[in-house]
Formats: C-alpha cells, sequence, structure tokens
C-alpha cells in the first residue's frame, strides 16, 4: 500500500527517485510524485494515475545532487487525483512528506491545525503530518518529525524533507515497512529492497517508532525518546535481476517459471530428514502440541487452509485457521504456550502482524512462515522459518505461494515424526516424495500451452466455479482467487459435494467449471459432482493425475499432472491454476502484474 523513496547523494536525484518508484509501483499506481530540495528550494512535481504520467510529466528534468522523495499511491484517504497525491507539504511549501499507512486520529489534528491557522489543500489523512512537523519545527527538523510522530495515532512510514535543510533526509516508521541502504557517499530510503539495490545491498530495516536522519555521508538512528541508537546491517544476498523481468513478458509468468528453484531452495532435508534446526525447535515441546493455530491473509490464509488438511491428516493435531482481520478483533481462544503459526510473504501485512501481537498477548508461542528476511513478522516472531521464494514483484502471488506449502509440508512431516502418528518409513517415503516436488513442477510447467490455447477460447466466460474434495478443495480456493484478482472474472471456489445445497442453481449452458480430481478416495464422488454440472450445461476443465480414467464425457478438457502421492497435489495443481489465471488476463487484455484496485504488501486495516 503505497511506496516510498528517499535519495541523498551526487547522482541525478529525480532519476534514482523515478527508478525506486518504478520497483514500487506494485504496491500503488494511483498516483505518483517527487519533492526535491534543489538550488535551495522545494520542488514538488506530481501525476494522477500511473508512474508513466509523471516520467511524461517530468520530460528531461533533473536534480543532480538534490535531496529528494518520492511516492507512488494506493489510495485510502481521498480519491485518486493530482490534489491528493504525494508529497504532501505545508502551507509555505517549505517541508514535503510521503507517507504510507494510515493516520488513524487525522480528523482530530486537522480541526486543531485548522484552528492554530494551517490551510489544507488536500483530502488525505498525509497532510496534517506536514502541517505537524512545520507546527513544532523550530530550526531542529529531526525534533520537529520526533513530536509530529509522538501526536501520530496509525501506522506510518515517512520520508521528509525541508528546505531549510538541503542534504538532510529524515524517515520514520510505525507498522509500515521502511528500509535504510547505506551506500557511499549516498543513502537511501525505500519502502522495499527491490528500490535500492541498484545503488547497495547493505541495508538497515528501521524498527518501530525509529527516526532516521540521512546525509549523504552518515545515517544516524534514534528512537522515540531521542536517544541515538546502533542497528545491524544485512547484506542482501539477491541481487538487481532477480527483481527484474528476464525476458518475460510479465512478473507473474516469470516467477512462475522460478517455481521448481524456490521450492528447492525453501526444502530443507539432510540425510533423509527434514531440517528444522534453523528455527530452533523444541522436540519436547512439540510433543506436548495438542492444538496449533494458523494465521494468515489471501494466499497466504490458503497455504494455511492446506496446512489444516495436512497437519491434522499426517500429525493428527487439530489445527484452526483463521483470516488474520478476523482474528485480531475477536476473543481468541488460546491456551498459554499453545503453536500458532503465521505466513505471511511481505511480513508486513498490517492485519497479519496485529493478530500476530493479539496471539502473543494471549500467550501463543510464534512460529512464522515469512519470505522477507528482516520483516517485522519475522522480527518480533519466536522462531521463523524463512521461506527463499526471493522478491516477489507481481502483485498476485504465486512463487510464494509454492514456498509457503513447501514450509508447511516440513513442519507437518515433523509433527508427524514427533507425534509418532506416522511410523518412520512412512515419513522417510513422505520426505522422498517432497524433496521431489520441485522436480514434478518442472514437469508441470509443459501444461501451459495447453491452458494457453484453453484460455484462448474462454476468455470471455462472465464466471468460473472451481470445484474439488478435500485438498482439492482447499486448493480451489487459491486458484478461484488467483482468477479473480488478475483476470475480473467472478468465480467462487466450493467443495465439489456442496455445490448441490443451493450454488447448483448458478449453473446453466456454458459456464465453466474446473474441477480438481487428484484426491484418489473422492475421484468417484467427485465424478459425480462433475456429472451434475454437466447436465446443466457446464463446460468442465479437469486437473487430475496422469492416469486418472476421466472419458470426455466427463470432462471437456483434462490437464494432467505427472503422479505423485495424493498428498502433494496441492502443490502441484497450484501450477496450472496459476498459469490459467495468466492466460485468462493476458487473453483479455488486463494488467496481469498490476491488477486494479489492488497493492502488494498490505500495510494498512
Ligand atoms: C493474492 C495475494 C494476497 C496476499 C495477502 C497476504 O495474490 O498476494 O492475497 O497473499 O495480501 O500477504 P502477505 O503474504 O504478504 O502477508
Amino acid at each position: 500500500m503505497c511506496g516510498i523513496v528517499g535519495y541523498v547523494g551526487s547522482r541525478d536525484t529525480a532519476q534514482v527517485l523515478m527508478s525506486g518508484l518504478s520497483k514500487l509501483e506494485y504496491r500503488g499506481y494511483d498516483s505518483a510524485g517527487i519533492a526535491v530540495v534543489k538550488d535551495g528550494s522545494l520542488d514538488i512535481r506530481k501525476a494522477q494515475g500511473r508512474l508513466s504520467n509523471l516520467e511524461k510529466m517530468l520530460g528531461d528534468y533533473e536534480a543532480k545532487g538534490a535531496t529528494g522523495i518520492g511516492h507512488t499511491r494506493w489510495a485510502t484517504h481521498g480519491e485518486p487525483s493530482q490534489r491528493n497525491s504525494h508529497p504532501h507539504s505545508n502551507c509555505a511549501e517549505t517541508i514535503a512528506v510521503v507517507h504510507n499507512g494510515i493516520i488513524e486520529n487525522y480528523m482530530k489534528l486537522k480541526q486543531w491545525l485548522i484552528s492554530e491557522g494551517a490551510a489544507f489543500s488536500s483530502e488525505t489523512d498525509t497532510e496534517v503530518v506536514a502541517h505537524l512537523i512545520n507546527h513544532f519545527y523550530d530550526g531542529d527538523l529531526l525534533e520537529a518529525v520526533r513530536s509530529a510522530i509522538g501526536r501520530i495515532e496509525g501506522s506510518y512510514a515517512l520520508g521528509v524533507v525541508s528546505e531549510n535543510h538541503p542534504g538532510t533526509i529524515i524517515a520514520a516508521r510505525k507498522d509500515s515497512p521502511l528500509v535504510v541502504g547505506i551506500g557511499q557517499g549516498e543513502n537511501i530510503i525505500a519502502s522495499d529492497i527491490p528500490a535500492l539495490l541498484a545503488y547497495t545491498r547493505d541495508v538497515i530495516f528501521l524498527g518501530d517508532k525509529e527516526i532516521a536522519m540521512l546525509t549523504r555521508d552518515s545515517v544516524k538512528i534514534h528512537d522515540e525518546y531521542g536517544r541515538q541508537v546502533d542497528r545491524d546491517t544485512y547484506h542482501v544476498e539477491w541481487d538487481a535481476e532477480q527483481a527484474e523481468k528476464g525476458g518475460y513478458e510479465h512478473f507473474m509468468i516469470k516467477e512462475i517459471h522460478e517455481e521448481p528453484k524456490v521450492m528447492t531452495d525453501t526444502l530443507k532435508i539432510k540425510d533423509g530428514m527434514i531440517d528444522l534446526s534453523q528455527i530452533g525447535i523444541d522436540e519436547k515441546a512439540i510433543a506436548d502440541i495438542d492444538k496449533v493455530g494458523i494465521i494468515a491473509c489471501g494466499t497466504a490464509y490458503h497455504a494455511g487452509m492446506v496446512g489444516k488438511y495436512i497437519i491434522e491428516d499426517l500429525a493428527r493435531i487439530p489445527v484452526e485457521v483463521e483470516i488474520a482481520s478476523e482474528f485480531r478483533y475477536r476473543k481468541p481462544i488460546i491456551k498459554e504456550g499453545q503453536l500458532v503459526i503465521i505466513i505471511s510473504q511481505s511480513g508486513e501485512t498490517a492485519d497479519t502482524l496485529a493478530a500476530m501481537r493479539e496471539a502473543k498477548k494471549c500467550g501463543a508461542k510464534i512460529a512464522a512462515v515469512v519470505n522477507v528476511v528482516g520483516s517485522t513478522i519475522a522480527r518480533e516472531a519466536d522462531a521463523v522459518l524463512y521461506t527463499h521464494a526471493g522478491p516477489e514483484i507481481a502483485v498476485a502471488s504465486t512463487k510464494a505461494y509454492n514456498t509457503q506449502l513447501i514450509a508447511i509440508y516440513m513442519i507437518a512431516l515433523e509433527l508427524a515424526r514427533l507425534k509418532k502418528s506416522i511410523d518412520m518409513n512412512e515419513y522417510t517415503r513422505l520426505v522422498d516424495g517432497l524433496s521431489e516436488v520441485p522436480k514434478l513442477t518442472e514437469k508441470v510447467l509443459d501444461t501451459k500451452g495447453q491452458l494457453q490455447r484453453f484460455a484462448a477460447k474462454n476468455f470471455h466466460k462472465g464466471s468460473v466455479f472451481f470445484i474439488g474434495r478435500g485438498l482439492d478443495y482447499v486448493l480451489s480456493m487459491e486458484a478461484s482467487l488467483k482468477l479473480k484478482e488478475i483476470s475480473y472474472i467472478h468465480s467462487e471456489a466450493y467443495a465439489a459435494g456442496e455445490l448441490k445445497h443451493g450454488t447448483i442453481a448458478l449453473i446453466e449452458d456454458g459456464t465453466l467449471v474446473v474441477a480438481i480430481v487428484t484426491q484418489g478416495k473422492l475421484i468417484e464422488k467427485t465424478i459425480s459432482n462433475i456429472k451434475e454440472v454437466k447436465a446443466r450445461g457446464a463446460k468442465v476443465l479437469a486437473v487430475c493425475f496422469e492416469g486418472t480414467q476421466l472419458a470426455e464425457d466427463v470432462a471437456d478438457e483434462v490437464v494432467y499432472l505427472p503422479k505423485a502421492d495424493d498428498v502433494f497435489a496441492p502443490i502441484l495443481t497450484v501450477t496450472p491454476m496459476q498459469l490459467f489465471a495468466y492466460y485468462m488476463s493476458v487473453e483479455k487484455g488486463c494488467d496481469v502484474d498490476k491488477p486494479r484496485n489492488l497493492a502488494k504488501s498490505v500495510t494498512v486495516e
């Protein structure tokens, strides 16, 4: 939700800011803007819509050696428009602010600031920050920012510049991500690492309520009380190239092709055993676990749903999976010491973070499955199992989901071994099976031609139903989300056996039904459900393992997966479902990587 960037150094600041924003546009694209302090005065330029509009507006504008901040917006307060675009400033336009987050008490602050003489020019919550800083400013910008954030309730990652302080950027954060890149004779801030990789791989993750002061040659970090603090520098292992399209038409298809590799990177198997030593598992404590909670949002929640099915199946431990935005406002029943697994690609999702803090307050032990190293969830969890998906740029999550499943299967198998709910022969067979999954996914990628042709014939469908039973049902949820978010086609996931209890009324001539049929014990049952929809005119695309007999009168088209144990079906099925959504979106001419109304890393409620 919104991306911010800031630069101080000797390069062309406008160009650095625009290049940084291009890497952050996945976080929002309702408008973009930059503010630079150049030749002793503040210059703000902004444009509604995509970054390309701002780029056109800037033309050959240069700001060599200037100090600047930039923003790409996902609108929360106030419609997407020129006047609501960031950066925002005080009346005299001496201070400029970019912001990612939500200022919850902005109405109260706004009324007070108006009574003090401030005049507002936008409907945003952010503008109060610029006026507040101005209100407290008496020559010390750092102190003014510190006083201002002391009055703010809500979440923020802020970048602030002032024409009275050329060569200085003040940055602050609470509950929204902010990374400081440490360069040579230059320093940079950004909402996410890809925006600063062209300049440095040494980064500091700013902590909650910390304030950083950046000049060309120094970065000083202060806590909320104004005390200077030391923070560790992380060296980012992946390079800028991994955050580029690398010859693919879209990030999404590139990221789908990376799935075999990133799953291999995430798998930790040593001498035939799952190796979770990195998260410091207390084997005795695990043997005592009698209930597991899983909390996440969106795609990560769907990975959690698969987790419920396999942990209950393999480890025989009851699992409760909850959507984070629901969990955080309930009175959850959590026993002291209960294991709660938090799943998040970004490690910054506001609802997931708040739910994790809530679970912690209730005494839960938190194990987080996170992709972004050093993210807030990773830092606050008791233990972290990192997925190694690398940077995921397309707004719709693909490879991160596959790696979340790998992590969840590793946890399920370890719980099963420690609980002795499966014997060692079965454990070894399943660990071997899991280690084969990346290779099988390479084969699954061969289905793309078939799915592209199928999409070319079916992209005009107004509605698509995904059905399945057991693990096929939980995978359907993710398949359906992927399709709707990037192709804007209405779609629903249904437990195949539940369809007849109402939803089948929506099936009519030509309705597209995608039936996932991988679970041996349930195949006959699902085939009966396919026949029910076929009898009402549905067109059926089925997905099943090679060797499954699905006659053409049952399905109109069949996508075959290489044979594996049924338990691994979700990891193998998701790739063709992602490809299906991708090609439907491409055929419809949608903006695949940046679907409307969405943003990656949802750092607002
Ligand atoms: C959908 C998607 C979202 C995210 C959700 C949680 O393709 O990407 O549903 O899965 O916003 O995000 P993380 O995993 O970063 O907490």
